[in-house]
């Protein structure tokens, strides 16, 4: 079966004298491979105020206590993400508003997150949904409008751009997930990057108890309750072996990708998705629209291709009752849209042998 996800794990003769090194050091707790590990990745980016974390919930859940989301304080978001993204919302008391979607790809709307606003929005969360990025242009304009932060939820979209850019380079907050099927794993692990030193400073004592790791432990006062949220140097030397193949890893998903944007044209029962203006995706998972879904993915799963649409709509979560709203483009989309293998694993042979199937109908 052709998985629709896999961990990327650089070869073993890299990666397993780093890890055995790192483990009989002495020192496996956050250290010098964390800064080191952080270093490569801000070069990645872009963006010299990027700090790692545990995971991108943590990444999240202090981005949102910086943008200053308080108990009661609305935050505007989307459905169609995976839960970290909303739980998030809730772990510090702010209230959900579903935004509605744009029905031709999954991605938040503009339109419908301007109609939202209201005194009490603090935050609009975005998500990368699948590694398409939002429609930033007007996302930017909105926020700037009304004073009112974006936080990007790049879990999905590690080696996106924006304007030429990385994602992680254009709002006050972007948080990437290193979760073991990502595009990038050390396992698990998170990043959060910024845009306002004095953040970075405030983030850095967040993730450690609230501790101001510069200092001795004696001359340290904590002012401001934080968390266990670092990074450890086993993660974190993972994922400097992981680093080195980053450009060949994320090409090969955008490759495929873009293959299949050319090849599933004009396919009966198949409908490829908008991407945004000035963007590119970094295709974390390939999504596109089918009609008869369920028939499309018992087609696919009997040629020995896995496809799905993978995560679950996150407003119907018990928690989030209370801000139940109609949501017909999400109703829409919802039914039709599906992912179809497009990772590093997929050779040429497997993607035209995804194509050939398609194309043959269901
Ligand atoms: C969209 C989205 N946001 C946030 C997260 C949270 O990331 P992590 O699993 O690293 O905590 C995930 C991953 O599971 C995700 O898919």
């Amino acid at each position: 079966m052709i998985s629709l996800v896999k961990p990327y794990i650089a070869p073993s003769n890299e990666m397993m004298p780093a890890i055995e090194e790192v483990l009989y050091s002495g020192y496996i707790a956050t250290g010098q491979a964390v800064y080191d590990f952080e270093d490569v990745f801000r070069n990645y980016i872009g963006n010299p105020l990027s700090l790692s974390l545990h995971s991108g919930t943590d990444a999240l859940h202090i981005a949102l206590i910086l943008a200053g989301v308080k108990p009661g304080d609305e935050v505007i978001s989307t459905p169609m993400t995976a839960e970290p993204t909303n739980t998030s919302i809730a772990m510090v008391g702010g209230k959900v508003v579903w935004g509605d979607i744009n029905p031709n790809n999954g991605l938040l709307d503009p339109k419908s997150v301007r109609s939202l606003i209201t005194e009490r929005t603090k935050v609009i969360m975005l998500v990368h949904y699948a590694g398409m990025v939002c429609d930033m242009d007007e996302f930017n304009k909105i926020s700037a409008e009304y004073n009112i932060p974006i936080i990007e939820d790049a879990a999905h979209a590690l080696g996106s751009k924006y304007n030429g850019k990385m994602v992680g380079c254009n709002s006050p907050y972007t948080i990437f997930s290193l979760q073991a099927i990502k595009h990038l794993t050390t396992v698990d692990g998170g990043f959060l990057s910024l845009k306002n030193e004095e953040e970075m400073g405030r983030a850095l004592k967040l993730r450690w108890f609230g501790l101001d790791k510069t200092r001795s432990r004696l001359e340290n006062d904590i002012t401001e309750v934080g968390f266990k949220y670092a990074m450890n140097n086993v993660n974190a030397t993972i994922g400097l072996v992981q680093m080195k193949h980053i450009n060949e890893v994320v090409g090969r998903y955008i490759e495929n990708g873009k293959f299949y944007d050319k090849a599933l044209v004009g396919i009966n029962g198949v409908q490829i998705v908008d991407y945004n203006p000035n963007t590119e995706a970094s295709y974390w998972l390939y999504t596109m629209k089918v009609e008869n879904r369920k028939e499309f993915m018992r087609a696919m799963e009997v040629a020995g291709i896995m496809a799905s649409p993978l995560h679950h709509r996150s407003d119907t979560h018990s928690i989030f009752n209370e801000s139940r709203r109609e949501l017909p483009n999400m109703e829409e989309w919802y039914s039709s849209f599906v992912h179809i293998p497009c990772g590093w694993w997929i050779s040429e042979e497997d993607r035209n042998h995804i194509v050939e199937t398609i194309k043959k109908g269901w």
